[in-house]
């Protein structure tokens, strides 16, 4: 049977949707987050009682265009300066610097950590094993690195054998992301893992600490989550994850709607 396409982002996340029949939703309630459960083999009272339900369509969220704007030669000079970076001695065992991808106009942020040894080698931030993982969670809430959502990292370059950025490599690249930044003016970041959530917040508080809550960069709205790579080692997360996605995703539709304010855009 072929599945809608949300159905199968859920199920790379491996997160699968399951309502008993006597609490099915109305049509038109939200599902009772208590629905949602990791993928897990179901007891065999559940099994009997639950059945899969339809998922709701993707929240349609404003196409930002790819087009380059009037900040397209600042968005160049920039990529340049990136690419020839010698700041740090990272410059020395890269293959080449890893600038940002997405369109210039998107209203999403994703942060990550670092390029990997696949980003290093395409020049794409998440583009190994991690990325597709990172796709399949954006795509469940309707996001997509070709139309909607701009994804870049902390650090440009890869630390060799993937070790966590040192904090003075972090600082001579964090001026990079600030001019990202300021150029994109996202309406909401998403920080992915510790080391992105760290560095954004300026915080050395615990991950698990930081979810679940609206922080600000600048006056930019930001959401924590789990790093991809960590799920795709501890894919028990994932269902965590999934709620990060659907908090962000509540907090940008409240963007949207007015009733909460970015402080940057009207
Ligand atoms: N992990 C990251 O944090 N960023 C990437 O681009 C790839 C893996």
């Amino acid at each position: 049977m072929l599945l809608p396409p949300r159905q199968q982002y859920l199920d790379a996340l491996g997160i699968d949707l399951w309502v008993s029949r006597t609490s099915a939703p109305a049509a038109g309630q939200p599902l009772a987050a208590a629905a949602i459960r990791a993928r897990a083999p179901a007891p065999p009272e559940a099994s009997a009682n639950a059945a899969p339900v339809a998922v709701p369509p993707a929240v349609q969220l404003p196409q930002s265009a790819p087009a380059a704007g009037p900040d397209a030669p600042l968005w160049q000079a920039l990529r340049e300066e990136v690419l020839t970076c010698t700041r740090c001695p990272l410059h020395l065992t890269r293959t080449q610097g890893v600038f940002g991808v997405g369109p210039q106009l998107a209203d999403w942020l994703v942060v990550g950590e670092a390029p990997g040894a696949e980003e290093d080698r395409r020049g794409e931030p998440f583009v190994g094993a991690a990325g597709q993982l990172l796709d399949a969670m954006l795509k469940a809430i309707g996001l997509d690195r070709t139309s909607n959502v701009y994804i870049a990292n902390v650090l440009k370059s890869r630390p060799p054998g993937n070790r966590d950025p040192k904090p003075d490599e972090v600082s001579a690249c964090m001026p990079y992301l600030q001019r990202q930044i300021e150029l994109l003016r996202p309406k909401i970041m998403l920080a992915v893992g510790r080391i992105a959530a760290q560095s954004l917040l300026g915080t050395d508080a615990p991950l698990g600490r930081l979810r679940s809550q609206v922080h600000h960069f600048g006056a930019i709205p930001l959401v924590v989550t789990y790093h991809p790579a960590y799920l795709l080692r501890s894919p028990g997360e994932k269902r965590k994850a999934w709620e990060d996605l659907k908090f962000a995703r509540g907090v940008y539709q409240q963007l949207a709607h007015g009733t909460i304010s970015d402080g940057q855009r009207a």
